[in-house]
């Protein structure tokens, strides 16, 4: 195993360790009285998106040090050999080349010699045909009637993009049908998500890139019952009524689906960045193709952006070295994401996937134990919600936690004075939390003595806020770009494979020994921990209790 030099050896790293010791204690009021500007010069646009970091714990040297490691680190050359298809997750050997998915038709990216943008163009020309015949009726189920429900079964990359962008783009949908994701294996989800539902008028997408995934294969074979039961029980039905999502072509067939019904993509998309590839067929079919179009050329404007704008304003750089800023030398564990918009409600959730399966790494890409923090913990809710359960802990807690502010100046539903109060309270938010408020402010207020120090505001929490004009598919294309490129950013100067997670396999591989354990007739001989086995033990005695 090779040892790199640690990252934390890096002239660039050890002058922000110094510059970190030196400013640590200034504070966002004196920062902002000494420069009164820096609310309209710390600023950066890109893609439709305009981002305010003036509200962070950062002088202009901070950002020049800041900016320096990027250059150090080599994040130039990284995103061109991402960009230019080599294969850059070392541990699978594979591009990594969610891009390609939005490269326009004429472009040219090679993997191993071969341009794959056609590739890429030939299945959404196939994803549109067939969006397009659910969508107008003439995709009909084995009875003869049309499409009204249509059944996503996948989880993780095959399940959160999908239901994330199709609450975000929920208005652009054509209301006649009804979506519904199932992801977990417990049965409930399944049961809920059909108990509903006409078996002649529903389409199971099954979205699964190995179409090896336990949960989504026990989803979909009990789905296939369900049809196969209501319709009943001539499996030519399944051909009506069931397509797939997948690399894995042998084992969709296995599984009964009739490869036309097969919608590709190829092993250079990762799970967490598929949802613009064939994954993204449930979305197209509920907003269609022309909306979907509109949101991959969101994605591609900020492709363009990281790829083309000076790193000084270059909005996935700023937002990965400002997390990595707060992560490696403030020490905050946490990034909290916040939209002030309903649409955005499984924001968070999508972004805890793309961010801490990426970057929730321990080794370099050599193998090397890190000697520095890598990927935050994401969490968040939208908005004004928010406010009234955690953001206690936020304003006057004793944790650092940096906080990601999304707004948008338009609303898609206009009502009464409802969306100037929410942005009043987006911008009062990080307003509070940058400048808090003074035990000689609260004094002047005449608090009672006894409640002065329970209500003074430290401030000094640093945010960021992302405005866009209007919640469109090119917005959240724009959104879900900037944020895939900053896990990129810091993936980089972390120096670890974002694209690999191998973390989940250990899991995975326990489930497959317990399962039979659990399934067993006679009482199994158990061999883990005193723990495991006792849990084992209580609930194969009582699971058939009560
Ligand atoms: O949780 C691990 C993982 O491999 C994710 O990376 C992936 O998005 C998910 O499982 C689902 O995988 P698949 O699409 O192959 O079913």
């Amino acid at each position: 195993m090779t040892v790199t030099a640690s990252l934390t050896r890096h002239p660039e790293w050890r002058a922000l360790a110094a510059h970190h010791v030196a400013i640590k204690d200034r504070h966002l009021r004196d920062l902002f009285a000494e420069d009164p500007g820096r609310g309209e010069r710390l600023t950066a646009e890109g893609a439709g998106l305009y981002l305010d970091y003036s509200k962070h714990r950062v002088t202009d040297e901070t950002l020049r040090l800041l900016l320096a490691l990027a250059e150090a680190v080599g994040l130039k050359a990284r995103r061109e050999a991402m960009f230019g298809g080599e294969p850059i997750n070392s541990t699978e050997r594979r591009a990594v080349l969610h891009v390609a998915l939005r490269a326009p038709r004429d472009g040219t990216i090679l993997v191993e010699g071969e341009n794959v943008v056609p590739f890429v163009h030939q299945v959404l020309d196939k994803m549109v045909d067939f969006a397009e015949s659910v969508r107008g009726g003439s995709w009909t189920g084995q009875t003869g009637k049309p499409v009204r429900n249509v059944v996503n079964i996948g989880i993780g990359g095959s399940d959160l993009g999908p239901v994330m962008a199709y609450e975000a783009l929920r208005f652009y949908a054509q209301r006649n049908l009804t979506l519904r994701f199932v992801s977990n294996v417990d049965g409930t989800d399944l049961a809920e998500a059909t108990r509903d539902l006409d078996p002649a008028e529903t389409l199971f997408i099954v979205a699964s890139k190995t179409f090896t995934t336990i949960e989504t294969l026990t989803n979909a074979r009990s789905a296939r019952e369900w049809l196969l039961a209501g319709l009943g029980g001539d499996e030519a039905a399944v051909a009506k009524h069931f397509v797939a999502l997948s690399t894995n072509a042998a084992e969709v067939q296995k599984f009964g689906i009739d490869p036309a019904n097969m919608f590709e993509f190829r092993d250079w998309v990762g799970g967490r960045y598929s949802y613009p590839s064939a994954i993204g067929l449930s979305l197209m079919i509920a907003i269609g193709p022309d909306r979907f179009r509109e949101m991959l050329g969101g994605f591609r404007a900020m492709d363009e952006h990281f790829r083309d704008a000076p790193f000084e304003r270059n909005l996935p750089v700023l937002m990965g070295l400002l997390g990595i800023w707060y992560g490696d030398f403030f020490g905050a564990e946490t990034l909290a994401v916040l939209p002030y918009d309903q649409y955005l409600n499984r924001f968070s959730a999508y972004l805890q996937q793309l961010d801490m399966e990426s970057n929730g790494k321990r080794v370099t890409l050599d193998g090397a134990p890190v000697d520095y923090q890598t990927g935050p913990i994401v969490w968040g809710q939208p908005g004004t919600n928010g406010q009234h359960a955690f953001y206690q802990l936020i304003h006057q807690g004793t944790k650092l936690i940096p906080a990601d502010f999304l707004g948008f100046c338009q609303t898609l539903n206009p009502l009464g004075d409802h969306h100037d109060l929410l942005m009043a309270n987006l911008f009062a938010q990080t307003e509070a939390l940058a400048f808090g408020k003074t035990e000689a402010e609260v004094r002047a207020e005449g608090v009672p003595e006894h409640q002065v120090a329970h209500r003074v505001f430290p401030g000094n929490r640093p945010t960021s806020t992302i405005l866009a004009d209007r919640l469109t598919p090119a917005t959240l294309g724009a959104l879900v770009a900037l944020y895939e490129h900053k896990v990129f950013v810091q993936g980089t100067i972390w120096n670890i494979n974002s694209f690999d997670q191998w973390g989940v396999e250990l899991g995975k591989a326990l489930a497959n020994r317990i399962s039979p354990e659990l399934a067993a007739d006679a009482d199994p001989d158990l061999a883990h921990d005193g723990s495991t086995n006792a849990l084992i033990r209580r609930y194969r005695a009582r699971r058939g209790a009560g």
